[in-house]
């Protein structure tokens, strides 16, 4: 899928491939390589979580990366968001929501993914006009049922199950008619990244790539 502008909405972003890697980067000098792999594999949007020292100058270096579309993940704080901007992230993700991080991605204008686990939740979310969602902890918080249970009174909203999605349950995610993509960190073991083994992401990306 192609762009339309410079900042993507989040259907957009979840429609540019069925599978969003979450990415834990422990060294900013690998980012690089890292999302060249990931992109050349057939995976552009990916997902810096905001968990590690290196993860901002992470999303510096990966925003370089042509094709790719670089977003910030772990979003808590207005201050992650101001962080993540000034990094260049183009979207944003986080694992639930609150007032303050809603309020902070609207004033900068930043794309947000933001997480819900529940009808309540989702329902606070669209309120807001969020009517793409990410489902969060996917698997602990229900699965495949618990969103299909959601699709029925809640059609309108669409969802990034993340949290335990695996190759083995993607497709059944991916299945679903209130599922867009999914986010996983398998596409990127750590194992591999800390042995620059971007030939092997490369494939793991392919696969999941192919998953559609
Ligand atoms: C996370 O919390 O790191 C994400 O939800 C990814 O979860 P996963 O490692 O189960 O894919």
């Amino acid at each position: 899928m192609t762009l339309s502008s410079a900042n993507p909405n989040a259907e957009e972003i979840c429609r540019m491939a069925p599978v969003i890697p979450v990415l834990v980067i422990q060294e900013a000098a690998s980012a690089r390589a890292l999302a060249e792999a990931l992109v050349a594999g057939g995976l552009p949007a990916l997902e810096v979580t905001l968990r590690t020292p290196a993860a901002l100058n992470a999303i510096r270096a990966m925003a370089e990366v042509p094709g790719g579309v670089v977003g910030a993940g772990t979003l808590l704080t207005p201050d992650d968001v101001r962080a993540a901007c000034a990094a260049g992230a183009r979207f944003g993700v986080s694992p639930g929501a609150t007032d303050r991080l809603l309020d902070a991605c609207e004033e900068a204008e930043l794309t947000l993914l933001p997480g819900a686990a529940t009808a309540s939740e989702a329902m606070a979310l669209l309120e807001r006009g969020h009517d793409v969602q990410k489902f969060f902890p996917a698997e602990a918080a229900g699965g495949v049922a618990m969103l299909r249970a959601l699709a029925g009174p809640l059609p309108q909203i669409r969802f990034c199950p993340t949290g335990g999605v695996t190759p083995g349950n993607a497709r059944d995610y991916l299945a679903l008619s209130n599922t867009l993509c999914v986010g996983g960190s398998w596409v990127a073991p750590e194992e591999l990244v800390a042995a620059g083994k971007w030939e092997a992401i490369t494939r793991l990306a392919q696969e999941a790539a192919a998953l559609a």
